[in-house]
Order: C-alpha cells, then structure tokens, then sequence
C-alpha cells in the first residue's frame, strides 16, 4: 500500500482547496490511500514559545505523519500571487527544530495542486512554493500539474468535485504521482 498524505492550506469550511483535497482522497489509485491532514491546530510560529515549550502536539504529529508516508500531496490556495501565511506557517512549523528536516521533508516526494476562484488556478502560489521545497529538500514531483482555476464552476454546493474534466485530470495526476511514490520508497 503506498500511503499519501494531503494537507490543505485554507482553513475556510466551504474551501475549494480541501474540497479538492477531499475530492482527491476519492480518487486515488488502488492500493494507495491518502491520509487527509489538517493544519488548523497548529499555532502561530514563536521562537519563544518553541525555545519555552518546544514543539506543540499537533506539529509533532504532523511531522510523524508526514515521515511515515511514502508522499506528501500540499493543496495550496493563492493569496496575493503567493502562499497563503497560514499554509506557509504550518510548513515553517514542521520545518523545527532544523535538525529533524531530513526525518520530515528529505527526498520525501512532494506533488502540489490548488484551486482558485480566478483565471489563474494558483499558478503563481504553487510556482512560489518551489524555493521552500529546494530548502527543505523534498523530492519535488513536477511531471504533472492540476491548476483548478474559476473553482466556483467545478464544484458542487457541498464541495464534491462535479467538473468530469477536471476529475480526470486529478486522477491521472494522483497516478503519475503514486507511481513516483511508489518507485523512491527505499524498500522499493
Ligand atoms: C487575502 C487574499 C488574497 C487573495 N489573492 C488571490 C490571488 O492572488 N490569486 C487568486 O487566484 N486568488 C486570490 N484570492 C482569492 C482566493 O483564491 C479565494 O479566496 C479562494 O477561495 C481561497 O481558497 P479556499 O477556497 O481554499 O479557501 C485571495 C483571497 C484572499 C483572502
């Protein structure tokens, strides 16, 4: 079994970015499974809290849970052509203490999507994503891109992905992915 995990970076409820996440989920190859994880109890990054109190529970978890899967699949919105700070921040959580980066992130093979209301479907966000990803020395899977743009037409009013096209886009992407995944785990 080739076990994902998937973070979105909108704490919205009615996100389409988790709504993607979700629809991605349903999606996936057999005999892979996608864990969906959430950021939303990770605090506010402090150097004083973490050198007073180390690294809070949620981080921790994530963190183990991250090193444990064979991928990591990041569902990115677009703020301001960037990274959304509450995403951003979860990262730079995770990324502490720098020691335990190569645990966490190194050769772990990472694959981004995202979803926007716009024209543009966050190409922009997930282009300024790359830096953190050489930083942190993930494996960066670039062979397939999914660039959900003018979001509000694709999904339903209870967030199911209802775009055939883009449905399929996913699943070809979640396939070309999980094959990647599969081949770097170290136990073949
Ligand atoms: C502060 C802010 C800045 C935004 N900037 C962009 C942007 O640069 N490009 C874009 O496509 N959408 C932008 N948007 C719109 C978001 O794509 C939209 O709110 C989207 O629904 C957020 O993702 P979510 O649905 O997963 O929460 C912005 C929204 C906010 C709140």
């Amino acid at each position: 079994m080739t076990k994902l995990v998937g973070i979105s970076g909108s704490l919205r409820r009615s996100s389409y970015n988790t709504a993607l996440l979700r629809a991605a989920a349903g999606l996936m190859p057999e005999g892979a499974d996608l864990a969906i994880h959430t950021i939303r109890d990770i605090p506010l990054y402090d150097g004083d809290a973490e050198a007073a109190s180390g690294i809070p529970a949620p981080v921790s978890a994530l963190k183990d849970a991250i090193a444990a899967a064979d991928g990591l699949l990041l569902v990115t919105p677009e703020y301001n052509n960037s990274i959304p700070g509450v995403f951003k921040n979860a990262i730079d959580w995770l990324s502490r203490p720098a020691a335990d980066i190569p645990r966490v992130f190194r050769q772990k093979p990472v694959a981004l999507i995202g979803a926007s209301p716009g024209p543009f479907g966050t190409i922009l966000s997930q282009a300024a994503w790359l830096p953190v990803f050489r930083t942190l020395g993930v494996t960066f899977w670039s062979e397939g891109r999914l660039l959900v743009s003018r979001a509000g037409t694709v999904f339903d009013q209870a967030g199911a992905l209802t775009d055939a096209k883009i449905k399929e886009q996913l699943a070809t992407f979640l396939r070309g992915f999980v094959a990647f995944a599969q081949s770097s785990r170290r136990d073949g």
